[in-house]
């Protein structure tokens, strides 16, 4: 037998095979084992809810959990949107669900709502990221880490009668491969039955025309294929929120009470509240959960970790391993880190240079200027010389006036002193 045969059989999968058992040995309890140890642990389920201020998104949650959540009323005054999460420990039966309901505060409230939709994306990589950080640690807690990757959006749509807005597209498209989005029409009371289903129509019309992904309700497990079937084809649900009870008939019913009737909010003849209700809590919130997991946040992942440059396998399809691509990261660092060193040290050369030759320059300039000033000093000074010869003369010129006048002056005097005399002699002669 050729060796090559011989390789391919040792390699070969072995066929499993099928033994009966003699007795009871146990392993049928595995899924019980499963949800026993679930219920210990406990649940967590993140709800977003985006829709604009008063659109009816309290009232909905308070409806759907059948409690009253303590939320404040958003002002129509918010410069951007701002994610508001809030945690509630509830407990049904043995069950112990950790909700958290986000909410996109003052959506639509802005003049410019291009960006609208930025945060509430980066609320959800955020989310992302603090999972993935916690899986990427060395000591992991993933066993009891709270969990607030968002499993659902609720997409709440103003009912209009018309069409989406184009906020509301540019949001869902956004959104969509990052998050399971369910769209619903809110206040589903304020519009007409007729008016509703086309509204319903045009709306996944739009939603198809725009390429928006939205939620579909699995229909692979055949437990709940036919009613999640059904169920797709009433998206968007029309839902009416209320926590207030009327009674009708001799029961007390979750309804709105108005001048001409009551809308109840659990009678499907009025709005697809139970629908919601159904599909969202009771058949596929575990479905939710999987989805965010093994679809959304594994792309972010994907997406991540090739950004950090990990991959699968290297270019001749061979795998690649954790260890050769930490230390392909390693050598590129390091390099990256050497030629940084390098332009750093050439450009504090070039510098040291360039400093060198300015102040040589300077030199230069001083230099020439007190040659400059020396030559002046000097002009000056011979300037100041010959100002000093100059007025040497003069003065000696002066001197020799002034003694020519005295000597003048004293001859004159000499004369005019010796006439009386004169004077007087020729006097006495007479
Ligand atoms: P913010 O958190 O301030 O953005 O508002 P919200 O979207 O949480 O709306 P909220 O639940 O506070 O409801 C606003 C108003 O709409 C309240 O007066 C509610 O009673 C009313 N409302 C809520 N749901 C419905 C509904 O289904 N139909 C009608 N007609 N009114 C509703
Ligand atoms: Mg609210």
């Amino acid at each position: 037998m050729a060796a090559t045969d011989l390789e391919r059989i040792s390699n070969a999968e072995p066929e499993p095979r099928s033994l009966s058992l003699g007795g009871h040995v146990g392993f049928d309890s595995l899924p019980d084992q499963l949800v026993s140890k679930s219920v210990t642990q406990g649940f967590s389920f993140n709800i977003l809810c985006v829709g604009e201020t008063g659109i009816g998104k309290s009232t909905l949650m308070n409806t759907l959990f059948n409690t009253t959540f303590e939320t404040e009323e958003a002002s129509h005054h918010e410069d951007c949107v701002r994610l508001r999460p809030q945690t509630y420990d509830l407990q049904e039966s043995n069950v112990h669900l950790k909700l958290t309901i986000v909410d996109a505060v003052g959506f639509g409230d802005q003049i410019n709502k291009d960006d609208s939709y930025r945060p509430i994306v980066d609320y959800i990589d955020a989310q992302f990221e603090n999972y993935l950080q916690e899986e990427l640690k060395i000591r992991r807690s993933l066993f009891d880490y709270h969990d607030t990757r968002i499993h659902v959006c609720l997409y709440f749509i103003t009912p209009t009668g018309h069409s989406l807005k184009s906020l509301d597209l540019v949001t869902m498209k956004k959104l969509d491969s990052k998050v399971n989005i369910i769209p619903i029409i809110a206040k589903a009371d304020t519009i007409s039955k007729s008016e509703l289903h086309k509204f319903k129509i045009k709306i996944m019309g739009e939603l198809v025309s725009n390429g928006v992904q939205i939620y579909q309700f699995p229909t692979d497990d055949e437990a709940v294929a036919e009613i999640n079937a059904v169920m797709n084809a009433h998206l968007p649900f029309a839902v009416v929120g209320s926590t207030e009870e009327v009674k009708v008939g001799n029961k007390l019913v979750r309804a709105r009470q108005y001048p001409w009737g009551v809308v109840q909010v659990e009678n499907e003849n009025h709005c697809d509240f139970v629908k919601l209700r159904e599909m969202l809590i009771r058949v596929n919130m575990e479905d939710l959960r999987e989805q965010t997991h093994s679809r959304h946040y594994e792309l972010y992942r994907r997406c991540k970790l090739e950004e950090m440059g990990f991959q699968d396998s290297d270019g001749d399809s061979q795998p690649f391993s954790l260890q050769e691509t930490y230390e392909a990261k390693r050598k590129e660092f390091l390099s990256e880190l050497q030629r940084k060193e390098e332009e750093m040290r050439q450009m504090f050369v070039n510098k040291v240079k360039e400093t060198e030759l300015e102040l040589k320059e300077k030199e230069r300039e001083l230099h020439e200027k007190f040659e400059h000033l020396k030559r002046i000093h000097q002009e000056e000074k011979r300037k100041v010389e010959e100002k000093r010869r100059e007025l040497e003369e003069e003065t000696n010129a002066f001197n020799c006036r002034k003694a020519a006048m005295e000597a003048l002056q004293s001859q004159a005097l000499h004369a005019t002193s010796q006439q009386p005399l004169r004077k007087d002699k020729d006097k006495k002669k007479f």
